[in-house]
């Protein structure tokens, strides 16, 4: 049999059962932070402190976490087929669990690299730095000499990997989406790369905001849902 090519598309659900918390659910970080303020481009120049803080907050959430049972299934996907995880999460537990390929569209908590400037987004991968779950704070600065800032895409900025996840949605077999409420663009318009023909599997406690004849939606928590998923996955 050969092997088929499946795109996971994540978001903030998948992690939940990790103990993370979404962004738009009730007790979400949103509720809690105005994301113009703490993930946006213009909030981060206003306020660098308060930024820095605030992901230097996650990162300790996340040395803490452990990957759950979903991030563990979806990397367990890979035997036997090609597996591609494009994640909107900037944790790394699908790294943790296994997963040998993925895709981070709105970055990585573990990592910073040197501001360029303003409305300058550009990056060098050579400049991006690992701190695993270390604090970085006004004052700590990069090689060249300017200050570190957290390798996330802040709102107002690029996704630079927003056109390797359209190749990999172009040309799967099947697309698996977790745990996102598909509000924030370009990763919620991303299904619509599939192939007409391709199955849209989307597991997810509340409604999903998509349609279309091959969507199915498995309406129950990643943990639940992937369980289910992995007997579909055979029949397909
Ligand atoms: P959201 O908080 O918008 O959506 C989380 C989704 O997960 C919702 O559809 C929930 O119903 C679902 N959910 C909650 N608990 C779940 C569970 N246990 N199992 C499965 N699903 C569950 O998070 P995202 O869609 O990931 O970007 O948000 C997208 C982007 O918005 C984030 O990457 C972040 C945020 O602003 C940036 O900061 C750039």
């Amino acid at each position: 049999m050969s092997k088929k090519k499946i795109a996971v598309l994540t978001g903030a659900g998948v992690s939940a059962e990790s103990g993370l918390g979404t962004f738009r659910d009730n007790d979400g970080l949103w509720a809690k932070y105005d994301p113009m303020e703490v993930a946006s481009i213009d909030g981060y120049y206003r306020n660098r402190e308060l930024v820095l803080g605030f992901y230097n907050m996650r990162r300790k959430e996340l040395a803490l976490a452990k990957p759950n049972s979903a991030h563990r299934d979806i990397a367990a996907l890979e035997e036997g087929n090609i597996v591609t995880v494009i994640t909107q999460n900037v944790d790394n537990l699908h790294e943790r669990a296994g997963s040998t390929r993925v895709v981070h569209l709105h970055g990585e908590l573990t990592k910073v690299r040197p501001e360029t400037g303003v409305y300058d987004d550009t990056f060098s991968e050579k400049e991006v730095i690992d701190v695993r779950y270390e604090e970085v704070n006004l004052g700590d600065k990069a090689p060249n000499g300017s200050q570190l800032r957290p390798h996330i895409v802040f709102f107002g900025e690029a996704v630079p990997m927003i056109d390797r996840a359209i190749d990999v949605i172009s040309e799967c077999d099947v697309l698996l989406i977790v745990g996102t409420s598909l509000q924030v663009y370009p990763a919620a318009g991303l299904y619509r790369y599939a192939r007409a023909d391709t199955p849209v599997y989307v597991i997810d406690p509340k409604d999903i905001p998509i349609r279309g004849g091959n969507i199915h939606h498995i309406r129950a928590t990643a943990t639940e849902g992937m369980k289910e998923f992995i007997h579909i996955i055979d029949t397909l």
